[in-house]
């Protein structure tokens, strides 16, 4: 039985020169923009997003009767053994120098999740197929359970998009807004730019699914999303790739939850890099996580195998910190469980 280590080890080989694959997955060795795990945001963005996560500590509570923790979590229907996903992420030709294939890499994403027993959301880019390579994955792989992200393109492509994700039966569909500064788009013709909340309107009614905007790092924009008839919002700042000096996406996660009331889902990405950290989000307002590099790290490691290994590693995880704060199920995840040392 291999192990994760052994994974990252492949990992490491394979990605000379473009990941390190380092013991935590900070950001501190790849201030590198693209291609790379970096992007162009991570001279802050990617570190400040996982050394917020340090700043939160655990209450270590032990008198309860909370021994045998329920991780299962309801998502739009399906019910999933814990409430971590795998956040969107393809083209390998941009990104890791076509050192991996593209279709190998999203295959290994949608069923190293569905063997973990949750799923993947899919990505989005210049280069046409690979968006369909993500509903390929997630109709063959995953038994149509996933969630395809769309760029924000124009409102008639985005529809144009939405409609082939209706057609392979996806989950819930989404746009990664914060991706409207993207240049490697521009460049090739394919303009991506923000929208307002008179088109996300008219996309969110242009669908039976549930419509989720990834890119949410503010309260007044967390409540233009609910007020423009989204689904759920990813509180996410691309893993630091979209903007440098942007906050950590756990410190303004709190300020979205009082804003949204629990109106719609919220989820978080950036940083988190273990069970103890999806405790510690979903005690400040997040319903759900969503894990990118590392999982993209056990992928070129070890395809489906290895992101089966990483994200069954996190579950367990989950499981141990839940019984060690007292929670006996999410819903009895709370501020009590948490400590925050200044932010
Ligand atoms: C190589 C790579 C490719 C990515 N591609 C996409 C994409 O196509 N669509 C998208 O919404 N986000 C994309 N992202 C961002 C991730 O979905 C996610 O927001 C971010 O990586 C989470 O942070 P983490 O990597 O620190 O966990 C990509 C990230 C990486 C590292």
């Amino acid at each position: 039985m291999k192990d994760i280590d052994e994974v990252f080890n492949k990992a490491r080989y394979t990605m000379k020169g473009i990941c390190k694959v380092c013991p935590v997955c900070d950001g501190r060795s790849c201030i590198t923009g693209v291609p790379g795990m970096g992007g162009r945001g991570s001279r802050t963005g990617f570190r400040r997003n996982r050394a917020a996560f340090e700043r939160v500590l655990l209450n270590l509570r032990t008198m309860h009767d909370a021994a045998d923790p329920d991780t299962g979590y309801d998502f739009f229907g399906v019910k999933l053994s814990f409430p971590v996903m795998g956040a969107p992420m393809c083209e390998t030709t941009y990104n890791f120098l076509g050192k991996v294939d593209d279709y190998k890499f999203i295959k290994a994403q949608v069923a190293g999740a569905e063997a973990a027993g949750t799923i993947a959301f899919t990505g989005d880019s210049p280069d046409p197929p690979l968006y369909g390579m993500g509903l390929q994955a997630i109709r063959e792989e995953a038994g149509k359970k996933g969630v395809p992200i769309i760029k924000p393109r124009e409102v008639h492509k985005i529809i144009e998009r939405i409609r082939m994700a209706e057609d392979s039966g996806a989950l819930a569909v989404g746009i990664d807004i914060d991706a409207a500064g993207f240049d490697n788009l521009n460049r090739a013709g394919q303009p991506v730019a923000p929208l307002s909340v008179d088109k996300l309107g008219r996309i969110v009614e242009s669908t039976s699914l549930p419509l989720i905007l990834k890119g949410i790092m503010t309260p007044d924009e967390a409540a233009l999303a609910v007020e423009c008839g989204a689904a759920g919002v990813v509180v996410s700042n691309h893993g630091g790739r979209a903007l440098d000096f942007t906050p950590g996406t756990l410190e303004v996660l709190p300020e979205i939850a009082s804003a949204v009331q629990g109106a719609i889902k919220i989820i978080l990405d950036g940083g988190v890099r273990s069970g103890e950290d999806v405790l510690k989000a979903i005690a400040l307002g997040a319903e759900a996580v969503l894990i990118g590099r590392p999982v993209a790290i056990a992928a070129v490691g070890d395809g489906e195998e290895g992101v089966g290994l990483y994200l069954k590693k996190i579950h367990n995880e989950l499981v141990k910190a839940m019984l060690l704060t007292g929670c006996a199920g999410l819903s009895s995840i709370s501020p009590q469980m948490i400590r925050r040392v200044d932010w």
